[in-house]
């Protein structure tokens, strides 16, 4: 059933439209008797995924999860030795611009046109679950571990001139988030979509979002997996705060089934950060006595896949790592990262912070981006520390050592 306008027809009254506009959809979108066109069995689906299932093309029942709120348990990539794709790569990275940088990219992947509603793999009544950002690093962990999972057709949302080979298995469909067209076709026929959050400049990171949610409804998605931060507070500091939560109250708004993954800070980038910032044996930040639950990218990784696979949970989980540091057990971790050298933490101005990042090339929008995280951690918006990790995936998290033990274990000897 479409949903249904009570006004009669003819042109949407202004309640209507604002009803619309909430929803993410334009005046266009209505039938000539006012109603929102959808397409067939949308109701059906979004009622089926709520509770926990998922439907096939045809409408028959899929998947029943197996508990409320409980994810089903992935594959510990710890055991395997994989490590998280060799570390920091995003642009929030120290000294990095848009994209990716330092990244040997794989030749170009096989592309596949996805029509809605038909499976590419010939598995007509598999369930469709997309990534976006799937050729980026927390992306990419999430596809590898859906890719295991034959039960799933699995699909990877990479922008078109993006160099990358898919996992064997994966249908590619080109999206870029500036483009909602390409976006809307690449989500048809999905039932379920983890949602990793664009980067860059946060207005820029703020219409990609709006783009990606205005086509999670378009396309009837049932399920979104997304990807925000602890703190998503709209009154933070933080500019990606701002961006996530209002990201979270676009999707509570769609008329989606969201499950939400609420990340710390990245071990990974942090330490890559807090080790530009080191001067002699003096780590120079403006964090006060600000703590920081760091949580690694591979359990970030593992736990949104575990979502995905599990029915929607309508609820937010904290994905944080088993401790929360303050600035001297930061400069512990960056002394021993660099081989046991003392390193000591200073609190500095931030205004001393902001010109040491600009006299070492960073751009203006990053200087504010880490200048901003600073502040919203000195305010103690990034302490807290759950035990979200081991009960979505079964194993506890990753801490700072682990993930330093991991990176020495990685590197080429010699
Ligand atoms: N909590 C934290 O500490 C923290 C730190 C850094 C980032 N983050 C957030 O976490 C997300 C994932 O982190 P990550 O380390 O996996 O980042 P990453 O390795 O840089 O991956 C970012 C992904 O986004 C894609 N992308 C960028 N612009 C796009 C566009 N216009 N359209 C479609 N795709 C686009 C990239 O595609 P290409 O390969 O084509 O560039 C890449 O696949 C980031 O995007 C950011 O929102 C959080």
């Amino acid at each position: 059933m479409p949903a249904v306008h009570r006004d009669p027809p003819g042109q949407p009254g202004p309640e209507r439209l604002r009803g619309l506009r909430r929803l993410g959809q334009r005046p266009q979108q209505l039938g000539p008797d006012c109603r929102v066109r959808r397409r067939p069995g949308h109701r059906r689906a979004v009622r089926a995924v709520r509770a926990g299932h998922h439907l096939d093309r045809r409408g028959r029942l899929q998947h029943v999860r197996a508990r409320p709120g409980r994810a089903a348990p992935l594959p510990a990539d710890r055991r395997t030795g994989r490590d998280d794709r060799g570390g920091d790569r995003g642009p929030h990275g120290p000294g990095t611009g848009t994209g990716p940088r330092g990244l040997t990219k794989a030749p170009p992947a096989r592309r596949a046109r996805l029509t809605p509603g038909v499976s590419n793999r010939g598995r007509g009544s598999a369930v469709r679950i997309a990534v976006t950002g799937a050729s980026g690093t927390v992306g990419g962990q999430v596809l590898d571990l859906l890719a295991r999972r034959p039960e799933h057709e699995v699909v990877a949302l990479v922008r078109p001139a993006t160099r990358w080979a898919a996992p064997p298995g994966v249908v590619v469909a080109p999206a870029d988030y500036a483009d909602p067209a390409s976006l809307r076709a690449a989500l048809g026929g999905v039932d379920t979509l983890v949602f990793v959050s664009s980067d860059g400049h946060a207005a820029t990171v703020m219409l990609h979002h709006v783009n990606v949610v205005r086509a999670v409804t378009d396309a009837g998605v049932g399920h979104v997996v997304a990807l925000s931060g602890l703190d998503v507070d709209v009154e933070s500091p933080f500019c990606y705060a701002v961006t996530n939560g209002h990201t979270e109250e676009l999707l509570a708004a769609s008329g989606c089934a969201v499950s939400v993954a609420r990340a710390s800070v990245y071990t990974e980038f942090f330490l890559r950060l807090v080790t530009g910032a080191r001067t002699g044996s003096e780590l120079r930040l403006p964090a006060g006595d600000g703590r920081v639950s760091l949580v690694s990218r591979a359990d970030v990784g593992r736990c949104l896949a575990a979502l995905a696979l599990a029915g929607p949970t309508s609820g937010h989980h904290d994905l944080t790592g088993p401790e929360a540091l303050d600035g001297p057990a930061i400069a512990a971790a960056v002394s021993s990262a660099q081989g046991g050298q003392a390193v000591r933490y200073v609190e500095v101005d931030p205004a001393d912070y902001a010109a040491a990042l600009a006299r070492a090339g960073e751009t203006s929008w990053w200087a504010h981006a880490y200048g901003t995280m600073l502040e919203s951690i000195r305010h103690q918006r990034w302490r807290a520390v759950s035990d979200e990790v081991e009960r979505l995936t079964g194993a506890p998290p990753l801490s700072v050592d682990d993930v330093l033990a991991r990176k020495a274990l990685s590197r080429p000897a010699g």
